[in-house]
């Protein structure tokens, strides 16, 4: 199956990594913003107080108007800070992304309007205007990815990490709707296509997962949707582009299917934070650095539990496959012995580890944090940092392409709950999409799972760069 092929492919090897140009071509990097010629609605906001552990628990809901839909987005998908190391800086979103590359797009339906999220200005672009209303009671929100945003950095591994974005964009979505006490209902057969388009050549665009976002029982008039014009004419994103044919061959071979994936029941407790659920929301970052300090077990299993598949943010969006089982490097925890740890959220793997405790299990001591280091493409990130996570996955339970990228979403989701979950307790997490996989696979699995994504959290260093920002202003910044 292709999405196999292309993972094996796209694999990274101490004396080998997956093919791309080798160098960066400042010259032709695609924008990261999509700018359609369309009408703009300016977006507002409103501030959510609301305590760390709304983040997961129902909340009361918020009517749906075009302010409400701003404080989505600004809790979600939009720009929150600058990054200013010297002379250059750069603009950083709610949501991470690979290389800070962000392929994703987003797109809102409200009563007759298809609309754009243009992220750079904050508003709206008006795509399309029904005759009567598309939606009652919600919004639609719908992603799609421009490969080559991250191609053009990444090469052929550039399909994994669009499809680890996307489970970012998905997850950051989800806590951001529950804090506005929405439901989430995913629409696999909605008509997608309609709204791709492709701005210059390479610029395909892939429209991925759509939901609604509802406080009540909602109306959805497809029809209607399907018999508005659009106007699709935007602004290209790059001069000239290299095209890196797998990535495309792989976003055209996502057939959609009805999946459901299964929920456990177990009760959700909460350790508490300092932080509100929204200062916790906007002041996730990728950590810099760690200081090589030890975090407690209790704090660590606290955040795992965040991580299982119970019915709520951001699994409450279908959009996982049960299919992410943890292996853990603990570096630095009070409470456990160094050494490679399994968690067990979805029970894929059989074996004879010992059991710590529920769910944990402990395949071997020792410090392996040079090990860590080194499989994480010798990132120090991995070797100071108090625990470093690689998310597996049972290749075997894949036998349609859709299942990898349900996958590869569902990984991300999960790290996006240890973004997160890592703010709440006052240290921090970076996702890390460059690993050597069989050195995970095989020295650690025998060959039984497969690496999708590693993670680490930790106590960070110091990141002066980042000057906080409004959604707002973030245009005055941008060159
Ligand atoms: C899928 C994914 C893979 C990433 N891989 C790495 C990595 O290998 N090394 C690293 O230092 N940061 C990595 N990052 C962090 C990004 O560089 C970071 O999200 C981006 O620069 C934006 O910064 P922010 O997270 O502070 O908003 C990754 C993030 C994501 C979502």
């Amino acid at each position: 199956m292709l999405a196999k092929i292309l993972h094996e492919r796209t694999k990274h090897y101490p004396n080998k990594f997956a093919k791309s140009l080798g160098y960066l071509d400042w010259e032709n990097q695609p924008s990261y913003y999509k700018e359609y010629l369309a009408p703009k609605i300016e977006l507002d906001y409103f501030d959510i107080n609301l305590p760390y552990e709304r983040l997961y628990t129902k909340n009361f809901p918020f009517d749906i108007n075009l302010k409400t839909i701003g404080t989505l987005l600004k809790n979600s998908l939009a720009i929150n800070a600058i990054k200013r190391l010297y002379t250059s800086q750069w603009e950083v979103r709610v949501n991470p992304s690979s290389g800070n590359l962000h392929p994703e797009e987003t797109y809102i339906i409200f009563e007759n309007k298809i609309t754009h999220f243009n992220v750079r200005d904050f508003s709206l672009e008006i795509l399309g205007e029904a005759d009567k209303e598309i939606i009652k009671n919600g919004i639609v929100v719908i992603f799609g990815t421009i490969p080559l945003r991250e191609a053009w950095k990444y090469g052929e591994r550039a399909l994994r990490y669009c499809l680890l974005d996307s489970g970012h964009a998905i997850a950051s979505m989800a806590f951001s709707a529950n804090l506005l006490g929405f439901n989430i209902t995913k629409i696999e057969h909605f008509p997608f296509k309609k709204l791709e388009n492709k701005t210059a050549p390479n610029e395909e665009e892939y429209i991925e997962n759509a939901f609604v976002l509802h406080n009540k029982e909602f109306e959805l008039n497809i029809d209607e949707f399907l018999n508005t014009p659009l106007n699709l004419k935007a602004l290209p994103l790059a001069k000239d582009s290299i095209r890196w044919e797998v990535v495309y061959e792989l976003f055209e071979s996502f057939e959609k299917e009805e999946y459901s994936p299964k929920f456990i029941n177990e009760k959700i407790t909460f350790l508490p934070s300092k932080f509100n659920a929204e200062e916790i929301i906007q002041n996730r970052r990728s950590a810099l650095g760690y200081i090589p300090e030890f975090i407690d077990k209790k704090e660590l299993l606290d955040m795992l539990d965040k991580t299982l598949p119970r019915n709520i943010p951001p699994f409450n969006t279908n959009a996982h496959f049960n299919n992410i089982d943890i292996v853990m490097f603990i570096n630095r925890v009070n409470g456990l012995e160094s050494g490679i740890y399994y968690y067990s959220r979805n029970n894929l793997l059989k074996h004879n580890f010992t059991q710590i405790e529920d769910r944990l299990y402990l395949i071997e001591k020792g410090d392996f944090s040079e090990a860590s280091k080194f499989i994480n493409c010798t990132q120090d990130l991995g070797k100071f940092s108090s625990v470093s996570f690689s998310f597996v996955a049972d290749f075997e339970r894949i036998t349609k392409n859709y299942h990898y990228k349900l996958t590869l979403e569902e990984a991300g989701m999960v790290g996006h709950i240890l973004y997160l979950e890592a703010e709440a307790k006052g240290i921090r997490g970076c996702g890390i999409g460059c690993f050597f996989d069989d050195l995970i696979n095989n020295e650690i699995l025998d060959g039984k799972l497969q690496a999708v994504y590693d993670f680490t959290i930790g106590i960070p260093l110091m990141d002066e760069r980042i000057i906080k920002i409004n959604p707002k202003e973030a245009k005055n910044y941008i060159s």
